[in-house]
């Protein structure tokens, strides 16, 4: 089984100056600025030697569009060679690459003149990523994108990441774009002979019984519609929290996470086997994790949460892997640095890492069942 740690190239590399999310930060219409962050890029090797020593087998990361691709009339090949050292890298360690074609942000330029929101654009990132693919990326998993409907939902329909648009049209316009794009980067990918998927952002509930309809609804659109309507060789699925379906339930209830999210291993559970039932596809959880200091309940949540990866495992869904989010603590969007995911965390100053007790919570795993 595949498990290790995800992660996504704005958040961690830094100073990926030509993206929207620069733009937005240098101007002031964004809080926190990200930066140099943890250097990631060009301390991936030190990174690597860490998952090394943490026994992890796989490693989920992103390629930025806006580094490769900085202005309309430049692809830029250095840039792809970077991340084709980063993959040879993890090959020659033996932790599996798991790569994301396109996580959140964009280049200017390329939001400029529409982002996803015009439907001509989704040939562009299609070229761009035929040329990632023409030098050769030595991997065998593909996610296409991440979470594209958080992406509608965040930045054109509540307006809270770039472009800050609010509007109903406008989001159904993108997440339908994103779906084609899905399904047509699928095409191409398979002439590579990848193993393709998204990373789709999932939820469980709370009190769904009390208001059955919701709650039907609400699955539909957030968890079910996105699988229907795209080609996938494999369910890449990103599960952080519950969702509770009477409002205000919580108001009593102490939150013991930075982002104040329900958490509910058991709704990991039984999302692996409803999705299993419904699809027979075999399933990888590329994201999962919790914002904290307090390492024991980080430990706790990876092994309460693995652990019923592990039960569905075992009752014979094919689960390929488990990656905790993050490997380092990063960029929490709108957030900055404020939120504290990471199972290695870093001195801004000297950038120097420092691993976390978490960390060998996710390695003891990793020594048990990286051959299961
Ligand atoms: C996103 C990450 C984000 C994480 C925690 C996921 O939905 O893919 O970029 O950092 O959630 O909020």
């Amino acid at each position: 089984m595949l498990i290790g740690t995800a992660t996504s190239a704005y958040q961690v590399e830094g100073n990926n100056k030509n993206s929207d999310w620069w733009y937005y930060e240098k101007i002031g219409k964004l809080k926190y600025k990200s930066g140099l962050s943890s250097d990631h890029y060009h301390l991936y090797r030190t990174d690597i030697d860490i998952m090394k020593k943490l026994n992890l087998n796989s490693y989920r990361f992103s390629i930025e569009f806006s580094r490769i691709y900085p202005n309309r009339n430049n692809i830029d090949k250095k840039e792809i060679e970077h991340y084709k050292e980063v993959i040879s890298d993890l090959n020659k360690n033996q932790i599996e690459p798991i790569v994301t074609l396109w996580h959140y942000t964009l280049p200017k330029w390329f939001l400029d003149i529409g982002g996803f929101e015009n439907r001509e654009n989704i040939n562009i990132f299609i070229d761009y990523v035929e040329v990632l693919l023409k030098h050769g990326l030595d991997i065998r998993y593909v996610l296409t994108m991440n979470e594209p409907l958080a992406y509608s939902i965040n930045s054109y329909l509540v307006g809270k990441y770039p472009p800050f648009e609010r509007s109903i049209i406008k989001f159904l316009r993108v997440q339908n774009n994103l779906i084609e794009m899905h399904n047509k980067l699928y095409r191409l990918l398979k002439q590579y002979d990848y193993e393709v998927s998204f990373a789709h952002a999932m939820y469980s509930f709370f009190n769904k019984n009390l208001v059955y309809p919701a709650y039907k609804i609400s699955n539909y659109i957030l968890n079910e519609e996105m699988l229907r309507r795209t080609k996938l060789d494999f369910i890449g699925i990103n599960y952080y929290k519950a969702i509770s379906m009477i409002p205000r339930p919580s108001l009593r209830r102490p939150f013991k996470t930075e982002m104040r999210w329900r958490i509910n291993p058991d709704g990991l559970y039984s999302l692996i086997k409803s999705i299993n039932f419904e699809y027979h596809k075999p399933i990888m959880i590329t994201e999962n994790g919790v914002a904290t200091k307090n390492e024991v309940l980080r430990g706790d949540f990876i092994r309460s949460h693995f652990n019923r990866v592990l039960r569905a495992k075992r009752e014979g869904v094919p689960v390929i892997g488990y990656m905790y989010w993050s490997f380092i603590d990063n960029f929490e969007w709108i957030y900055g640095y404020t939120k504290h995911f990471g199972i290695v965390a870093f001195d801004p100053m000297t950038l120097k890492r420092h691993i976390k007790p978490s960390a060998y919570v996710l390695k003891n795993i990793a020594i048990r069942y990286r051959r299961y």
